[in-house]
């Protein structure tokens, strides 16, 4: 697909989420947080679900746990514009609690949306959310974090949620290794 296309399916998808009223979780959002970030690689990040801040803007991972994120990724030299960047629901849920099952299920259509747009060879899962609603709920992010799984023929690499590494050097430091093999798993791709 060309990457024009790639846009133009994600812009309907963005307006149809931008109304949506699936889930309870439209009843509290300020703002639908849809995802954003280049698509030319075909690779993505996917978070939890929005905090505050992200909320607030309309956009993933800017708040503190984002800026951990944009830290890390320019520390180990990758572009976060390169990656396009999500969450499993696309609405906050108060207070930050964990999105219900049900409420990932509302919002899966988004989701496979933006996979068969953008067709990604390299998914990185940000958390034990992610891992759990996108690979399978029998998977522990602690056991499983920094090894790689092909499904399908797309690769995931499942890592903590940044916001573990806001006050553990530890986690910090996973996370650090895991977007280390992040890059060398697109560099592989790019070959
Ligand atoms: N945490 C997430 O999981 N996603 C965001 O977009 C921000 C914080
Ligand atoms: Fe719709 Fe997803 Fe928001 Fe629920 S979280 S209202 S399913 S966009």
């Amino acid at each position: 697909m060309e990457e024009a296309d790639t846009l133009k399916l994600l812009e309907e998808l963005r307006i149809k989420a931008e109304r949506c009223t699936k889930c309870p979780l439209s009843a509290t959002r300020k703002k639908v947080v849809f995802g954003e970030g280049g698509v030319r690689l075909r690779v993505m990040m996917i978070g939890e679900a929005p905090g505050r801040e992200e909320d607030a803007q309309g956009k993933p991972f800017v708040g503190r746990a984002g800026k951990l994120l944009d830290e890390i990724l320019h520390n180990l030299g990758v572009g976060r514009e390169n990656i396009y960047i999500t969450n499993v629901v696309k609405c906050r849920p108060p207070g930050n609690r964990p999105p219900r099952r049900s409420e990932v299920e509302a919002c899966e259509e988004y989701l496979l949306g933006q996979f068969s747009a953008i067709k990604p060879r390299l998914v990185m899962l940000l958390g034990g959310i992610a891992l759990k609603a996108i690979l399978g709920e029998h998977y522990s992010i602690t056991y499983i974090r920094g090894r790689h799984i092909v499904k399908e023929g797309v690769v995931f690499l499942p890592t903590l949620h940044p916001a573990s590494a806001l006050y553990n050097p530890k986690n910090r430091e996973l996370i650090e290794e895991d977007i280390r093999k992040f890059k060398a798993l697109l560099d592989e791709l790019n070959q």
